[in-house]
């Protein structure tokens, strides 16, 4: 294996990183944010590490969820503050059917670059560069804002540190207290079927909490009841500010991303000899795989190795995006030839990515019951290969949008423009979320006596 350097994958072919314009500035802006200070710390990143261990032996589940793209114009307390609140909500009702922790990862506080699927778009005769995310350039249909401009780092490095510190804040500072359940109910789904069943299941914790309070144990003396552990995720796509962000931990002298706890590798980037597989084999951070329909198993087999060399537990989170109607047909023969090689992953479901459609009026959306059945399909399959689905990755946000079709709210192709509010795919709004974690959770309950017998056959 070559030497690895945090400027080498700029030896290698890139997709998806813009050209700018004034290299000069773009250097400029890089070292600047390479001397601002880390935005998450090593030792948060390895305790990550080790809670992704457990997914893989089982003993855990993953979920992965937030914005597709962050934007500057939703940027708000009350937006972040709603979707950590919608993420602790989904954990609960997981980890009440799964009887197992929830490893809680937001993609935020730094999800803002995207892969296209097209360089340009053309609108009224005109064509301009397409939108790459606001750390690159604007949504605005017009020549200077398309234009990539490197100064938007600095705005994008402040707002995931204010977000950051923010989540921080709520997750340390008493907002996630397990007394405090009733108040992360959102004001629109309190009425909902969802709203009425996590009541439920909030009075299931009330007695449970005035039980262990009987026994001596309350939120005051055990820190686990009135804090939770909070991780940021994004696309390690735009590999120049990545660099800028990358350092040395003092302690172990290991190489981290420090711009987030967790980055992946998408879909468009994950090229064997490519600029982004060559990146992130350097970083200590865990490391997500997305893996599409033309996912090669023997491709997927030597990125696992390019990746995770020492093939170390909760290194690597491979996340399937095949389409509800694919999953049969690909991800069989992945756990297959996973299982043969004897890597050791976390498998994670990303139930959005393969079930993108148009809608008859033109909006990009996704039918709810397609990412229901996507889930369905991937844990019934990691049921017959007798493999753990460990985890869910799903595009979602607190706010009321109108984004993805379906769900108990019923919304229909023309309710989408009421407020479609997304930057770049669409994600499902606060009900729609809680009611894939409540219709997911059969499946599982099932999931994790899979993974009891799992254990129990290994010891
Ligand atoms: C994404 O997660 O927003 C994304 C672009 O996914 P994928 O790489 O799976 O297409
Ligand atoms: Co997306």
């Amino acid at each position: 294996m070559k030497k690895w350097k945090k400027n080498s994958w700029k030896s290698y072919p890139v997709k998806h990183i813009p050209k700018y314009e004034d290299e000069k500035k773009l250097q400029m802006v890089l070292g600047k944010i390479g001397d601002f200070p880390p935005l998450v710390f090593a030792g948060e990143t390895r305790s990550l590490r080790e809670q992704l261990a457990q997914v893989v032996e089982g003993k855990a589940f993953l979920l992965q969820g937030g914005d597709c793209a962050e934007s500057f114009a939703e940027f708000h307390p009350d937006n972040i503050r709603d979707t950590f609140k919608v993420i602790l909500q989904m954990a609960l009702i997981l980890t009440s059917s799964a009887s197992v922790p929830v490893v809680k990862v937001g993609r935020i506080a730094g999800q803002f670059s995207k892969p296209r699927s097209f360089p340009t778009e053309a609108k009224n005769g005109k064509e301009l560069l397409t939108y790459l995310g606001d750390n690159i350039n604007g949504i605005e249909f017009n020549e200077k804002a398309r234009k990539p401009d490197p100064m938007r780092l600095f705005k994008a490095y402040s707002q995931s540190a204010s977000t950051l510190n923010l989540l921080r804040a709520f997750s340390q500072g008493g907002f996630a207290d397990l007394r405090k359940v009733h108040l992360w109910n959102l004001g629109f789904v309190n009425k909902s079927p969802q709203g009425k069943r996590f009541k439920e299941i909030q009075e299931k914790m009330s007695d449970a909490l005035a039980f262990m309070e009987a026994c001596g144990i309350n939120p005051d003396s055990n820190r686990r009841l009135r804090t939770v552990n909070f991780f940021t995720s994004h696309e390690a796509l735009l590999l120049p500010f990545e660099e800028s962000m990358t350092r040395i931990d003092s302690a172990t002298g290991e190489y981290h991303d420090t711009s987030a706890h967790f980055v992946w590798i998408g879909d468009r980037t994950r090229q064997l000899e490519g600029g982004h597989v060559e990146f992130c084999r350097g970083i200590k951070n865990p490391i997500g795989l997305k893996c599409g329909p033309s996912l090669k198993t023997t491709e997927l087999i030597r990125l696992c190795n390019i990746l995770n060399p020492e093939n170390e537990k909760g290194k690597i989170t491979l996340i399937t995006r095949f389409g509800y109607d694919n999953v049969e047909k690909f991800l069989p023969k992945l756990i297959r030839s996973i299982k043969k090689e004897g890597l050791n992953v976390v498998w994670s479901c990303d139930p959005m990515h393969g079930n993108t459609i148009k809608s008859a009026n033109g909006f990009k959306t996704r039918p709810f019951n397609n990412v229901v059945k996507e889930v369905k399909n991937v844990f019934a399959v990691h049921q017959a290969e007798g493999s753990f689905a460990g985890g869910l990755h799903i595009e979602m946000t607190g706010q009321n949008v109108t984004e993805c079709i379906g769900g108990a709210q019923k919304i229909s192709d023309q309710d989408l423009s009421h407020r479609y509010h997304t930057h770049c795919d669409p994600r499902l709004n606060a009900s729609q979320a809680l009611e894939l974690a409540f219709l997911i959770s059969d499946e599982i309950k099932k999931n994790s006596q899979n993974s009891k017998n799992i254990a129990q056959a290994a010891s």
